[in-house]
């Protein structure tokens, strides 16, 4: 069985960070909001603190990793594959790009610890909202460059990572 590994370790790092992101995105939203909402207060604002600690560092770790994985997967397609002409695959990667971009910024903003943060939190609803949405298009998009027709390279080179590791010896 001859299986890229590389690619599987990426493939794994880009869904488990985005199932993570997004799926807490709308726990949050569609059940810890309005649960934390019946409590007085003090008890809200310590509540979503203790949250905010603790969930500040899983936004961060999934930012990378899905950057990280993003750009190897966009890399990785682009030496493996032909695209027809008139494809669309380019422009939905830009618009998805762009898409998470503006996720990360109000998921950064929604755990930071800056002034500013603070005053963004005060409609936290409202950003927690515009972020599931933002993210089921982005998840709709990534779903439809998947199945967009190409073809592999008759000679496929290896993706940028894997040439280097067998240049070095090291695969
Ligand atoms: C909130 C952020 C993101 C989410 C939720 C997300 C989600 C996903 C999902 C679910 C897939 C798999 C689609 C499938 O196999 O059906 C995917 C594929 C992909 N993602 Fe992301 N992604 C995000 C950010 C990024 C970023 C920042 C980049 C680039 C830097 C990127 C580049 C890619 C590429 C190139 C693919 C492969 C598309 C193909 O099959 O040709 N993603 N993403």
């Amino acid at each position: 069985m001859d299986v890229d590994w590389l690619m599987v370790v990426f493939r794994w790092m880009h869904i488990l960070a985005a199932i993570t992101a997004v799926g807490a995105t709308i726990f949050m939203r569609q059940a810890l909001g309005p649960a934390v909402a019946t409590l007085s207060a003090d008890q809200q604002a310590a509540l979503h603190d203790a949250v905010r600690k603790r969930w500040a560092l899983y936004v961060h770790l999934s930012i990378g990793f899905l950057l990280l994985s993003g750009f190897y997967n966009f890399i990785a397609t682009l030496r493996g594959s032909e695209f027809p002409d008139g494809s669309k695959y380019h422009m939905l990667f830009g618009i998805k790009f762009l898409l998470a971009l503006a996720i990360f910024f109000i998921a950064s903003m929604l755990v930071g610890r800056s002034e500013a943060s603070s005053r963004f939190r005060q409609r936290r609803e409202f950003w927690l909202t515009l972020n599931v949405v933002l993210a089921v298009v982005l998840v709709c998009i990534s779903g439809i460059m998947r199945f967009l027709p190409r073809t592999p390279k008759a000679a496929a080179e290896p993706p940028a990572a894997t040439a280097w590791l067998e240049t070095n010896s090291l695969r």
